[in-house]
C-alpha cells in the first residue's frame, strides 16, 4: 500500500556519520561528562523525543547536532535501556534531508516503532520557515525510514506559522495527537488532532491557549491522564519573571484539569505551574511505563553558556523522573531502580559543620536536619572551579540553589518525608525535596571531584552514596 513506501536512508551517510562519531569522540575532554545520564555522544542535544518502550528496551531520542558542540541543523540522537536507569547509545536515528528533524514524539504501532516529528524547512519569504509534521518507521528500533507522502500535516486551522513537536498517543480507535503552537496575535496554545491511519489527520480543538499571561509560544507540549485528572504539560516561552517564579530563560510547567474524549474539551482546574525549580529544565516528554508516567526533561536551558561546549560537547538529559498528582500538584519522585547505581558506602551518620565528603564524579545523598534550624551547604570542586550553595532558610521556609549569586528559591512545606535527597553527576545536581514537591535541576562545573561542605549550625543526618556501575 501506498503508506508503506519509505524512503530509504543512505547507508554510505550513515556509516560515514558513525565513523565520524567515534573519531571526534576521542578527543571529547572527560572531565564535565555525566555518568549515568544521557548525553550527547559527541557534539550538541537539546529537547528529549521519542519516549517509548518498544521490543523489549525503553528508547529515548534527542534532539542532536553531531558536528558542533552548539545547535546546528536537527538530528534525532538515540539511547536505550532496559531499565530507564541504564543507557546504551545507538546509531544516529534520524538525519536531516531537506528538512531539519525538530522535536517529537514515538508509538509503537503493531511491530513498527512510529516517529511523528516536526519538519523544519527555511524559506525566502517572512517568517523564513515553515513547520510540518513527518513520520518515520523502524521495523527493529535501531533503522529508521522516513514516509515518503511526509508531510502529513501541513497546516495549523488558522493559517498560523509555529507547529512543532508533536506528542502522540492512542486512545480507543483513533491516535491523537498534540502540537506546540501560537496565535497570530502572539500567545502560546496546544491544538489537538486524531486519526485512524497516522496519515490523514483531523483538526479538533485548540486544547490550550494563553489567554495573554502565558508566553507567545508552547513549546513541547504533552497530554495525559494522571490518577484521573488531565495534565497538559507544556514549555512556555516568554513569562516575564514574578518574585520567584520563571527565572529562566523559559519555563516547563503544567495545568491540571478535566477532559472528555467526547467533547475534546480541557477544563483547566489549577493554574499553571512550574514543575522544576532549577535553573536547567526544559522541553520535557513523558511515557506510560506500566501505568507510570515517568518524565525526562533537557538538563540545560536556551540562550545561557554551556560551558562543556569547549570539550566537544553540550548537553545533557535528566534522570527519569516518576509524576505523582498530590492535591493541586505534581510531585518528582526518581526511579527506584536509581537505588541499583549505588556502588559503596561514602558516609552514614552525623555530619557536623565544616565537614566535608568527596566524592568521585557521582553521588547521592540522603540528607535530613532539623528543619527549625539553617541549613547551609555548598558543593565545590576538590580543584576549584564552580561552587553551587544549597540552602534551608527557616524564617521562609525555602529551600534555596544558588549559583554563583543566581538564585532559585521556592518555599516548601513537607507532605511526608522531610529528607533532600541530592543526585550529583560530575557538573549536575539534582535535589528532591520530601516526596518530591520541590525538585531543583541545576548543572554547575566545578574542577576536580565533588567536595560537599557542611556550614550548618546544626548537625545533619546525612546517608551517602558513589553512584555508577562497577567495571566488570
Ligand atoms: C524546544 C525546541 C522545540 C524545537 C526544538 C528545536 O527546546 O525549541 O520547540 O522542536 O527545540 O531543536
Amino acid at each position: 500500500s501506498v503508506h508503506l513506501k519509505y524512503l530509504s536512508e543512505d547507508e554510505d551517510a550513515k556509516r560515514e556519520l558513525a565513523e565520524y562519531i567515534q573519531e571526534t569522540k576521542k578527543s571529547i575532554n572527560p572531565r564535565w561528562r555525566l555518568h549515568y545520564h544521557v548525553i550527547p555522544p559527541v557534539g550538541w542535544m537539546n529537547d528529549p523525543n521519542g519516549f517509548s518502550y518498544y521490543k523489549g528496551e525503553y528508547h529515548l531520542f534527542f534532539q542532536y547536532y553531531p558536528y558542533d558542540s552548539v545547535w546546528g541543523p536537527m538530528h534525532w540522537g538515540h539511547s536505550v535501556s532496559p531499565n530507564l536507569v541504564d543507557w546504551r547509545e545507538l546509531p544516529t536515528a534520524l538525519a536531516p534531508d531537506e528538512e531539519m528533524c525538530f522535536s517529537g514524539s514515538a508509538l509503537v504501532d503493531g511491530d513498527k516503532l512510529v516517529l511523528m516529528y516536526t519538519g523544519r524547512l527555511n524559506t525566502d519569504t517572512d517568517p523564513f520557515y515553515n513547520e510540518t509534521q513527518y513520520l518515520a518507521f523502524s521495523d527493529d528500533g535501531v533503522n529508521f525510514y522516513k514516509y515518503e507522502g511526509n508531510p502529513v500535516l501541513a497546516r495549523t486551522p488558522d493559517g498560523a506559522y509555529d507547529f512543532r513537536d508533536p506528542k502522540i498517543w492512542k486512545y480507543g480507535d483513533y491516535w491523537y495527537v498534540v502540537i506546540g503552537s501560537s496565535t497570530h496575535d502572539a500567545r502560546g496554545r496546544v491544538l489537538l488532532y486524531r486519526s485512524q491511519n497516522l496519515y490523514d489527520w483531523e483538526f479538533l480543538t485548540v486544547l490550550g491557549e494563553s489567554n495573554g499571561e502565558l508566553g507567545y509560544m508552547w513549546e513541547c507540549p504533552d497530554f495525559f491522564e494522571l490518577d484521573g485528572k488531565y495534565i497538559l504539560l507544556m514549555s512556555p516561552q516568554g513569562l516575564e519573571p514574578q518574585g520567584d517564579r520563571y527565572k529562566n530563560t523559559h519555563q516547563t510547567g503544567y495545568i491540571i484539569g478535566s477532559f472528555n474524549y467526547e467533547t475534546f474539551e480541557f477544563v483547566p482546574e489549577v493554574d499553571f505551574q512550574e514543575l522544576d525549580f532549577g535553573h536547567d529544565f526544559y522541553a520535557t516528554q513523558t511515557l506510560d511505563a506500566d501505568g507510570k508516567r515517568i518524565v525526562a526533561g533537557w538538563f540545560s536551558m536556551w540562550e545561557l553558556p554551556h560551558p562543556e561546549d569547549v570539550d566537544g560537547w553540550a548537553g545533557a538529559i535528566t534522570i527519569m523522573r516518576e509524576l505523582k498528582l498530590s492535591g493541586n500538584r505534581l510531585l518528582q519522585q526518581p526511579l527506584d531502580e536509581m537505588l541499583s547505581l549505588r556502588n559503596g558506602s561514602v558516609h552514614n551518620g552525623s555530619f557536623n559543620k565544616d565537614e566535608s565528603l568527596v566524592f568521585e564524579k557521582t553521588g547521592e545523598l540522603i540528607i535530613n536536619g532539623d528543619l527549625e534550624q539553617k541549613i547551609e551547604l555548598e558543593i565545590a570542586g576538590t580543584n576549584g572551579g564552580n561552587n553551587i550553595w544549597i540552602r534551608w532558610e527557616p524564617e521562609v521556609k525555602k529551600v534555596v540553589v544558588d549559583r554563583g549569586g543566581d538564585v532559585r528559591q521556592v518555599e516548601w512545606s513537607p507532605i511526608g518525608s522531610r529528607s533532600w535527597r541530592l543526585f550529583l553527576d560530575a557538573s549536575s545536581l539534582e535535589l528532591f525535596c520530601g516526596e518530591g514537591e520541590v525538585v531543583f535541576s541545576t548543572r554547575f562545573y566545578p574542577d576536580g571531584d565533588l567536595r560537599v561542605n557542611s556550614f550548618s549550625d546544626q548537625s545533619l543526618n546525612v546517608e551517602a552514596y558513589k553512584l555508577g556501575r562497577s567495571v566488570p
